[in-house]
């Protein structure tokens, strides 16, 4: 377009125009307590705060701050808190179990910080295991597997059961089976707690790639190095939300 135009400006349209997406996780007044045989144990307090659709959110904090408890909470895996929880706008709270895990089945890929790996599945088995919630062809999910099987050079390993496996191994596994059926949500506990650095820095790669891409990430990281690749940071004490600030 040239400077000179002789077209009229444009109308610039304010943002009422533009759609209006709301938040893919909307959190108000959560709380997590446990009943121990020394009392009440807060876990959680007051927990709220929107998470955009597209963000690359770390959760950050000392041990036992919280973020695997508000991590299993947002991956619909843990339903005995209180407060509100909406996803794409439906209220997580009001929902029966049957209707969360379908919306966990649907639109989630879950990290988990010790990989919860089917222990009588073999690494392909696993691996299987979200697509086959999807409406795929099992020729096409056989594809998929053995691309996927690929990108994370774990071939020799395919027909191999858990328990054949290393730490790290089996953390890359779990990584995998998250990402493998193209959920909305990322949900990731400590993903690279147990790889090489190198390897870390692979995963994260993918992260941002899938993130750039439109996957909306939730991280748990005690690493500065990781969560500079997000784009906010919250920071979790004793159950507290005592930040939210933009990752640099
Ligand atoms: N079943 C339970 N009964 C009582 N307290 C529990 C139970 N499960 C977890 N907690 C407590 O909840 C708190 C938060 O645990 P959580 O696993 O969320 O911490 P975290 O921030 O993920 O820590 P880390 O960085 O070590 O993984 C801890 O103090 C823990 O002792
Ligand atoms: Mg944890």
């Amino acid at each position: 377009m040239s400077f000179f135009s002789a077209q009229p400006k444009p109308v610039v349209r304010d943002s009422v125009a533009t759609p209006i997406i709301g938040p893919l996780i909307s959190m108000r007044n959560m709380e997590k307590v446990f009943e121990t045989p020394a009392g009440r144990s807060y876990v959680l307090r007051r927990i709220s705060g929107d998470i955009q659709p597209g963000e690359f959110v770390s959760i950050m904090g000392p041990s036992g701050a919280g973020k695997s408890t508000l991590l299993a909470i947002l991956g619909m895996l843990d339903s005995v808190w209180t407060g509100e929880f909406y996803f794409l706008g439906h209220p997580v709270h009001a929902m029966s179990h049957k209707q969360r895990v379908a919306l966990n089945k649907e639109h989630i890929g879950f990290v988990f910080q010790q990989y919860h790996l089917i222990d009588d599945l073999t690494v392909s088995e696993n691996l299987d295991i979200p697509l086959s919630y999807r409406n795929v062809k099992k020729s096409e999910r056989e594809a998929i597997v053995a691309d996927t099987l690929d990108r994370f050079g774990m071939v020799g390993k395919k027909d191999l059961y858990p328990r054949q496996l290393s730490g790290g191994q089996q953390q890359l596994v779990g990584v995998a089976r998250a990402v493998i059926a193209k959920p909305k949500l990322i949900l990731a506990d400590e993903p690279t707690g147990n790889l090489h650095s190198s390897q870390g820095r692979e995963i994260m790669d993918l992260f941002k790639k899938l993130n750039n891409e439109g996957t909306t990430i939730i991280q748990v990281t005690h690493s500065e190095e990781n969560a500079k690749r997000g784009n906010r940071v919250i920071e979790l004490r004793d159950g507290w939300i005592t930040g939210s600030e933009a990752a640099v």
